[in-house]
């Protein structure tokens, strides 16, 4: 007998999982990073309206999809459009999704080095320049970076070889406020520092100027990254949704949060950077450089930044098994019995596939992809290509092959007002959406530029 899928136990518990996935490193750590490289203000707004206008209709089209079909991410294509070619969305979303994991993986090793480093009392330094050495010693170190790693994978794979309830959900219950409120503790901080005029207008005030073909793609990659769109990971937690959940409530709740928790990064990082006499443009350190930083010029600062630190990992890891369980769900599909090795072994492979981007800052900082490191490379190939495609294909396939009634009937589920959202929704992912991929492609690769 076949055994039944398994589901979230409540709406409470999808809406945490699947908030969870969206929230990590894309919030916390890359969005202050590249808005940094990327412009400051400008950048945030560029992102907000793509992530509204672009990032929410797909994240909706992901849901109906997946809770319709109540299947993994390739099968449910094939379900919902038999012998045709669409369940390649699907595949493309598990290469996508090992590849983001690969190098996903390396940064929450970051995490474990930083707990490690509290312990031993390495942090309590005074300068910036000491934090920045600091920083680069560890990740340039092979066996630190891909002993943390390690760490991180293992840990994934523990969680999501026990299951999406008793794993996933439970684990995102607690998590979400209390990062929140770690936030909020750390802005007052950052806030309260000297001259922090200069860095609040740097990240709220849009120049306009500083934006180019490289940093629109970058906010349109960014979009996708951070709700966790464009891999069929979002149609995989939905299919285990039961029938009452109404998906667009559950939609705007994961969108304001995970614009809000980027503004709350970039609110605790951004003052603090200029006030330090750092740069904006440290690239991806300047999340474990300016925190650090920023925490010890508190009372019980280390006590502060163990903590974060934990919330932070939370969160990381949180994305990080909606990586490996959209792989896991394809692979065990009707053999739940296979489900605990098919996870490990998955994992080694996403592991070992992430060893060169965790060598990249040491012993392989000179090999180079077109002018990326293979870290830079994994990310730009998986964020800024693989997503957007793939997003683009979801929006075209809800749009124009799934039939109206059916997302119709999804989208109207318990939903107030639910014909006039539908009809919004409509709109956008049938043209503004593919649009707005389409016309940003091309100018990434140089067809506006006469
Ligand atoms: N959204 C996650 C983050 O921001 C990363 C992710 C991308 C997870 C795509 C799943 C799918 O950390």
């Amino acid at each position: 007998m076949k055994q039944q899928r398994e589901q979230w136990t409540s709406k409470l518990g999808f809406i945490l999982a699947a908030a969870g996935s969206a929230i990590g490193l894309g919030a916390i750590w890359k969005f202050p990073y590249i808005a940094g490289t990327n412009g400051g203000g400008a950048f945030l707004f560029v992102f907000i309206l793509f992530t509204l206008l672009v990032g929410m209709p797909i994240l909706l089209a992901e849901f109906a999809i997946g809770r319709s079909a109540q299947k993994d991410a390739i099968s449910a294509y094939k379900f919902l459009t038999p012998g045709t070619a669409w369940p390649w969305l699907g595949r493309i979303g598990i290469v996508s999704s090992f590849i983001i994991l690969s190098f996903y993986s390396v940064v929450g090793g970051w995490i474990f080095i930083y707990l490690l480093h509290i312990f031993l009392g390495n942090l309590q330094i005074e300068s910036a320049e000491q934090f920045n050495q600091l920083f680069s010693e560890s990740i340039m170190n092979p066996y630190l970076a891909v002993g943390g790693q390690l760490i991180f994978m293992i840990l994934t794979i523990w969680v999501v070889g026990r299951g999406v309830q008793k794993g996933i959900e439970r684990a995102s219950q607690i998590m979400m406020p209390a990062l929140f409120i770690c936030f909020i503790i750390l802005i007052i901080r950052s806030l309260t520092l000297p001259n922090v005029g200069e860095g609040i207008s740097f990240f709220l005030l849009p120049d306009f100027g500083a934006l180019n073909s490289k940093t629109i793609i970058y906010a349109l990659g960014h979009s996708f990254f951070a709700l966790s769109v464009g891999n069929s990971v979002m149609v995989t937690y939905s299919s285990y949704l039961e029938k009452n959940t109404s998906l667009s409530k559950s939609a705007t709740v994961i969108v304001i949060m995970n614009i809000v928790i980027s503004l709350l990064a970039g609110l605790a990082i951004f003052p603090a950077v200029f006030s330090l006499g750092m740069e904006p443009t440290e690239g991806p350190g300047l999340l474990f450089v300016v925190l650090p930083a920023v925490f010890n010029e508190m009372h019980f600062g280390m006590v502060f930044l163990f903590i974060f630190l934990i919330l932070f990992l939370f969160a990381t890891l949180t994305s990080a098994f909606s990586l490996l369980e959209i792989i896991v769900a394809v692979f065990s599909k009707d053999k739940p019995k296979r489900r605990k090795k098919v996870t490990w072994i998955t994992g080694i492979l996403i592991f070992l596939a992430g060893v060169p981007s965790a060598l990249s800052f040491g012993v392989l900082k000179d090999t180079t992809i077109i002018n990326k490191s293979i870290f830079d490379t994994a990310d730009f190939l998986a964020s800024n290509i693989l997503l957007p495609i793939g997003a683009l294909f979801i929006a075209l396939y809800a749009a124009f092959k799934l039939p109206k009634s059916l997302l119709l009937n999804e989208l109207t589920i318990n939903t107030k007002h639910g014909k006039i959202v539908f009809t919004i929704w409509y709109f956008l992912i049938r043209y503004i959406a593919p649009t707005a991929i389409i016309i940003v492609f091309l100018d990434s690769i140089g067809m506006f530029d006469w």
